[in-house]
């Protein structure tokens, strides 16, 4: 008679690790759009900071490279922000002639490193800051903008 009042408790004990360990799951899903929300903001020590790699063919060769992997999907080969998986998922972007005349050097590279807002991932660690330096220049190349490190608006 006593059984089953012992095999309930016990069968909540056994759950309890279990419901645990999926509230605990849940915080690292939660982080990115968190994270990218905070990064709005660009730190004012990054608004005026200019770009300390000095272009070469070799170096403009890789940006190119990179921009092609990384980026053209969304913001298209050409920065024009008409990349396939910008139509796919109906992002909002800006050709990059038109965004980037209003972000210092320092501005692009800190969201570059850090995404911006909901829809552009993030560098991080995966990248070395030269290489994003770099990716800087080249995207001031391709859309036709001065490099302006601290006439942020
Ligand atoms: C998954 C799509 C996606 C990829 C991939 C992506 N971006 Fe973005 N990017 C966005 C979106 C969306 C915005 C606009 C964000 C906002 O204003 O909220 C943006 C904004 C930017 C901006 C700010 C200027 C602007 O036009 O709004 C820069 C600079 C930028 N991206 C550079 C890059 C570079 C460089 C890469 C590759 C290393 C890259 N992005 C990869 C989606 C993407």
């Amino acid at each position: 008679m006593l059984k089953p009042f012992l095999v309930v408790p016990a069968l909540f004990l056994l759950g309890a690790p279990l419901l645990f360990q999926q509230t605990q799951s849940t915080p690292p899903e939660q982080t990115p759009p968190a994270a990218a929300q905070t990064t709005s903001t660009i730190p004012p020590e990054f608004v005026g900071k200019p770009n300390p790699v000095k272009p070469t063919p070799e170096l403009q060769d890789r940006a190119k490279k990179f921009y092609g992997w990384d980026c053209a999907m969304c913001h298209g080969a050409n920065g024009d922000g008409k990349g396939d998986v910008a139509a796919d998922q109906k992002l909002a972007l800006s050709d990059f002639h038109d965004s980037l005349a209003h972000l210092s050097d320092g501005e692009i590279f800190y969201i570059i490193q850090n995404g911006k807002g909901k829809n552009m991932p993030p560098e991080g660690d995966r990248c070395k800051p030269d290489v994003i330096w770099n990716m800087v220049t080249y995207l001031r190349k391709m859309s036709n903008t001065p490099a302006t490190p601290g006439a942020a608006e």
